[in-house]
C-alpha cells in the first residue's frame, strides 16, 4: 500500500485527478468507480479543471457508483445518482449512458444487487476505484464487521454514519435512510487500482487502523491491505495517527517517476 501525505485536500485532489487523467490517456474508456460524500469533491473539481484546460479527456470515460440509498427515488436531490449527476457527470461532460449504478428503488433488492455486480463485470470491471472512508473505517457503506468477501448487497447504516450524513439532509438524522445498497468489500477489491482519500483530523484513527492495523472486519478499510495496487492519499491531519509517517514521506520523495499514481 502506498501512502502519500499531502499538505491539504486541494493538493490531494489534484494529485489523484492527474492520475485519472493519465489513466484516461492510456485507456480513454476507463471505468472509474466514484464515491460520494465531501472528501472526493476536490478530485472531481481538479479533474473538471483539467478537462476545461484540455489536459484531460473524459469524453469516452465511464463511471460506476459505489453505493446508493435504499428507498430514495433516483430524482431525490440526495440520492447518490443525483449527487453524481451534479458533481461528476455534468462537470466532466460524461455521456449519460456512461453511468452505471444500483437501483435503490428496486422492489427486489437482492436481485438489483446481483444485477449490479453482473453489470460491473460485463463492463469489464472497474479500472480505478476512488474511495472515501467513514470515521468508523467503512468503505462504500460496508460498516464495521462487514464480510471481507462481501458482494454488492443491502446494509444497515450505523447511527454514527447517519449522524455524519445528516448534514446533507438539513441536519435531520430522521431523513437519512436506514439502508443502502453498497458494493461489497469483495466487489471493491476487484477494481484494478484502489485510491482512498481521507482528510481532516476526524479520519486519523480510521486511517491508522486501515494502513497500520491488522486486517480485520471491524475496520472494513483494512481489507485494502489485501489488494496489490492501493494508493492512500491523506492530508497532514488525517495522517497524524500514522506511526510510519516518516517512512511514507521518504518513500514518496524517492519514488521512481515512471511509477505514476
Ligand atoms: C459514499 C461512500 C462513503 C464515504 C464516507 C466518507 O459513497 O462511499 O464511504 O466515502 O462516508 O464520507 P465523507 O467524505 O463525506 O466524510
Amino acid at each position: 500500500m502506498e501512502v502519500v501525505i499531502v499538505p491539504d485536500a486541494e493538493s490531494g485532489g489534484e494529485l489523484i485527478a492527474r492520475g485519472i487523467a493519465d489513466l484516461l490517456r492510456r485507456k480513454p474508456d476507463a471505468l472509474l468507480g466514484v464515491a460520494t460524500g465531501s472528501t472526493p469533491l476536490p478530485v472531481y473539481e481538479a479533474l473538471a479543471a483539467f478537462v476545461r484546460a484540455g489536459e484531460a479527456d473524459t469524453s469516452m470515460a465511464r463511471i460506476a457508483q459505489l453505493d446508493e440509498y435504499v428507498g430514495l427515488p433516483a430524482g431525490h436531490p440526495e440520492s447518490y445518482h443525483s449527487v453524481l449527476l451534479r458533481e461528476v457527470v455534468e462537470p466532466l461532460g460524461l455521456r449519460p449512458d456512461a453511468f452505471l449504478g444500483p437501483d435503490g428503488t428496486a422492489s427486489d433488492v437482492p436481485a438489483a444487487c446481483a444485477a449490479y455486480d453482473a453489470a460491473l463485470a460485463e463492463a469489464g470491471g472497474v479500472d480505478l476505484q476512488l474511495l472515501g472512508i467513514g470515521t468508523d473505517g467503512h468503505i462504500g457503506f460496508n460498516e464495521p464487521c462487514s464480510s471481507l468477501a462481501s458482494r454488492t448487497r443491502i446494509k444497515t447504516l450505523t447511527h454514527q454514519t447517519r449522524a455524519d450524513n445528516a448534514r446533507f439532509f438539513g441536519g435531520d438524522i430522521a431523513q437519512v435512510p436506514q439502508h443502502v445498497i453498497t458494493q461489497g468489500i469483495g466487489t471493491i477489491l476487484e477494481a484494478r487500482h484502489l485510491v482512498l482519500i481521507a482528510t481532516g483530523k476526524g479520519k486519523s484513527e480510521a486511517v491508522a487502523a486501515t494502513v497500520e492495523g491488522p486486517v480485520a472486519a471491524v475496520c472494513p478499510a483494512s481489507a485494502l491491505q489485501l489488494h496489490p495496487h492501493v494508493t492512500v492519499v491523506v492530508d497532514e491531519e488525517a495522517a497524524s495517527g500514522l506511526r510510519l509517517a516518516g517512512y511514507f514521506r521518504h518513500a514518496y520523495a524517492n519514488k521512481p517517476a515512471w511509477q505514476g499514481l
